[in-house]
């Protein structure tokens, strides 16, 4: 039996058993636990292809290693023939699981974009200053393309990408994974049938929470809005694109607060040194300390690079708190990206959203409130209900997915039917649309730093 058949019982299984008020709580659970297979969300229009789909990868780091890694998994759909990392030890780990050749392992990107033909499509997965010139030359080549977000960190790199992708006519999709999240499928589905009516408007909180806000945006690669891009497209793009998706309407106007309250120099404990591991004497009450984060507690290790043999790790995470940014005091960095802002969207067609990022939480998730006509629906990424005006029921859908709520792979594969079947329309994310929820992005930004209110310029 099918996850999808098994799903279509619970009607029946519900009545029988008078489930109260139709809650449908741990349905997908219980059928993997029965081994059924996961096919719940599959999508019609992907068929087997003739082939595989051959891509090169550039950036074997962390999100780069996860889109390899669906070639792993599904062999007959993707295959990796050439990689390159200006990091030796990333590029040669990769290459390695993907048994690749001495003359497939490239240092640099222009390197593995030297020629035409040498596969079918590029995946682009280098930091945010790194996206335009390799996407424009592999357009230019004639690759298809799988881009990270962002985009570009300036709108008018993304209007090149998006004039490129255009006029050479090849697919290029955009990495806004929230799109292929069980949860915002369901929910999107819904709206369109119209089970709450008219959507009146969008409550939409980003819970960052505060050690991935240190990690990422007080110690990480992403902690300066100059040298990566501004936090609201780097982190909230898939947000802008999330709500504009639901709402199904272009945004005219967007008007932004936010400012960086907590993570600065004013705010450094007395006692607290330049590093955690210079003796810093409030290093075991600081919530940010990094030899409790990285060390004794193991947690986000994969910017350590560190190798198989588990009984080195203890000495390579102290040699990074020592030299390496994510060992540094987060009061006493060069970041600059707000620790909290609050946007709020007028949309063509009346809707508004209110949308905010928040810093200090405890909790990772999207929270969303959606309100409609006929009803509303208010969830927090593992679980939705969908409550109706007219009879007050109430209907709960729920499931446990990973940190990116299940999108990273069925959005691969997605871009990869896209490209095997050589059809942009099976694309939930195209070029177009995620272009418009940068420009949503930078319309706030613009509108944080000056204080006005801003059009979003289509
Ligand atoms: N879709 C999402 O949800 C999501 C989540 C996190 C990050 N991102 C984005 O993904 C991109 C990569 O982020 P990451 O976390 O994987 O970073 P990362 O640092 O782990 O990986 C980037 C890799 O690019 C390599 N690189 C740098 N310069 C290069 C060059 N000239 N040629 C070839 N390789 C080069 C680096 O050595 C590194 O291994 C960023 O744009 C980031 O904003 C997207």
């Amino acid at each position: 039996m099918s996850l999808r058949q098994f799903m279509s019982l619970r009607n029946l299984t519900r009545a029988l058993s008078a489930v109260k008020e139709g809650v449908t709580h741990g349905w997908v659970e219980t059928a993997r636990a029965l081994g059924i297979e996961e096919d719940l969300y599959a999508n019609p229009l992907h068929r087997p292809l003739d082939r595989p789909v051959r891509v090169i990868l550039i950036g074997a780091g962390h999100r780069g290693s996860i889109y390899a890694g669906f070639a792993l998994r599904f062999p007959n759909e993707m295959r990796v023939l050439a990689v390159a990392d200006s990091n030796l030890k990333r590029l040669n780990r990769l290459a390695d699981a993907h048994e690749l050749p001495p003359e497939s392992r490239h240092e640099n990107w222009e390197s593995a974009l030297a020629s035409p033909g040498q596969a079918d499509a590029v995946i682009i997965a280098t930091p945010d200053n790194l996206h335009t010139a390799p996407c424009l030359r592999a357009l230019e080549l004639g690759y298809d393309v799988l881009l990270e977000k962002p985009i570009a960190p300036t709108e008018a790199e993304c209007r090149q990408i998006l004039e490129k992708a255009k006029s050479t006519g090849r697919i290029v999709g955009v990495c806004h994974v929230l799109r292929y999240t069980p949860y915002f499928r369901e929910i999107k589905a819904l709206l369109d049938k119209r089970l709450i009516g008219e959507i009146i408007s969008i409550q939409h909180l980003e819970p960052i929470e505060h050690v991935h806000m240190s990690h990422s945006y007080v110690r990480g690669l992403w902690r300066n809005s100059k040298r990566a891009t501004p936090i609201i497209l780097a982190k909230s793009c898939h947000d802008t694109d999330i709500i504009r998706w639901l709402v199904g309407e272009h945004a005219d106007n967007v008007h932004c607060f936010g400012n960086l309250k907590w993570f600065t120099g004013a705010n450094a404990p007395p006692g607290s040194t330049p590093r955690c591991t210079d003796g810093c004497s409030v290093e075991h009450e600081c919530p940010y300390s990094a030899l409790q984060i990285y060390l004794r507690d193991r947690k986000r290790l994969y910017v350590f690079d560190l190798p198989e043999d588990t009984t080195l790790w203890d000495a390579v995470i102290l040699e990074g708190l020592k030299t390496s940014d994510y060992g540094r005091c987060v009061y006493r960095m060069d970041n600059d990206q707000p620790d909290h802002l609050t946007v709020n969207i007028l949309f063509r067609n009346g809707i508004t959203a209110a949308f905010s990022m928040e810093a200090f939480v405890s909790y990772e998730g999207r929270r969303t409130r959606i309100m409609g006509s006929l009803g509303d629906i208010t969830g927090d990424m593992e679980s939705f209900t969908l409550t109706t005006f007219k009879d007050g029921r109430r209907n709960s859908w729920s499931m446990k997915t990973d940190a990116h709520g299940g999108g990273d792979h069925p959005m691969v594969r997605d871009w990869v039917q896209a490209v095997g079947q050589r059809n942009p329309a099976l694309l939930s994310s195209t070029i177009d649309e995620s272009v418009e929820s940068h420009l949503m992005a930078f319309a706030a930004e613009r509108s944080r730093l000056m204080r006005t209110i801003e059009d979003v310029r289509i």
